[in-house]
């Protein structure tokens, strides 16, 4: 069975995704393949708050620096999609004040930080349930994905009110609606038939996994897309969660033997 038959699309040679730095320069040495796309659970900003006697809001705030750094990070190693969980259909329960700070923080980050993502060739787009974002940050959304959609070195997709079940039932949806319509045999569907009405649909899997925040779950993420990604685990809490700890969780990935259900030898053969 190929690797595109398990969701993982032919991408770049295996020496397109090198990881860490090289000692003493800015170039990343060649130390194996790396992920082509790689989602990430930011967590652990109110606990990093608290820690100093802030406000869990503060916590939010100073996510952001961490952000940025795996954007970067992330278009210096050649990776070609990253996907960040910034705020799940759960955390609307949360407190109001704080899911109004945090969709503030949205708005003001897309405001501030279009600069860096174009000079840094990222082609934004939002995943989720963007019909229950207040108007003002449903417009900034829009503009910032028309603003960058002509970037292609980096795809990075935000989510917000997303919940990886509620994406598997539309997809659902969608499908049932083109069997209805006779565009579709339901009784021929394909595993690419359903990826295709998944929010990621287009990109490669995920490849890599990260969580901070030292929980090791998965809490209704990419429940599709995750099938085959390596999973890393990581105490560090999102603000202080570095260049460095992203390198680190590429070194691990760099490790793994992925095997996709076959045995060490089919591999090597
Ligand atoms: C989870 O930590 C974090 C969030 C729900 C918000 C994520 C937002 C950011 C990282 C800020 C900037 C992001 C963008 C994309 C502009 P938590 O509050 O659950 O932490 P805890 O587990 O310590 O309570």
């Amino acid at each position: 069975m190929s690797h595109a038959q398990l969701g993982r699309p032919a991408v770049a040679p295996p020496d397109a995704h090198p990881m860490s730095h090289a000692p003493g320069t800015d170039e990343p040495p060649d130390v194996g393949p790396g992920p082509a796309h790689v989602a990430i659970i930011m967590d652990g900003n109110g606990r990093w708050a608290l820690g100093q006697g802030r406000e869990r809001n503060a916590g939010h705030q100073s996510g952001l620096g961490p952000v940025r750094t795996v954007i970067e990070e992330s278009v210096r190693h050649g990776i070609e999609a990253l996907t960040l969980f910034a705020f799940s259909s759960e955390n609307w329960a949360r407190p109001a004040d704080e899911v109004a700070a945090i969709m503030d923080l949205f708005c003001d980050a897309l405001d501030r930080e279009l600069p860096m993502l174009h000079s840094n060739g990222v082609r934004l787009r939002f995943i989720g349930d963007l019909a229950a974002l207040e108007p003002r940050l449903r417009a900034r959304a829009a503009e910032a994905t028309a603003a960058t959609a002509a970037n292609a070195r980096l795809c990075l997709q935000l989510a917000v009110s997303y919940g990886g079940r509620q994406d598997i039932l539309t997809a659902a949806r969608r499908l049932a609606a083109r069997c209805v319509s006779g565009e579709l045999n339901s009784s021929k569907l394909t595993m690419d038939d359903f990826a295709s009405g998944l929010a990621l649909a287009g990109l490669p899997d995920p490849d890599l996994f990260i969580r901070t925040g030292g929980e090791q779950r998965i809490s209704n993420f990419l429940l599709w897309n995750l099938a085959y990604a390596e999973l890393y685990f990581t105490d560090t809490l999102w603000p202080d969660f570095s260049a460095a700890d992203f390198d680190l969780a590429l070194q691990h990935f760099a490790g793994r033997q992925r095997r996709f259900g076959l045995t060490p030898a089919q591999l090597a053969s």
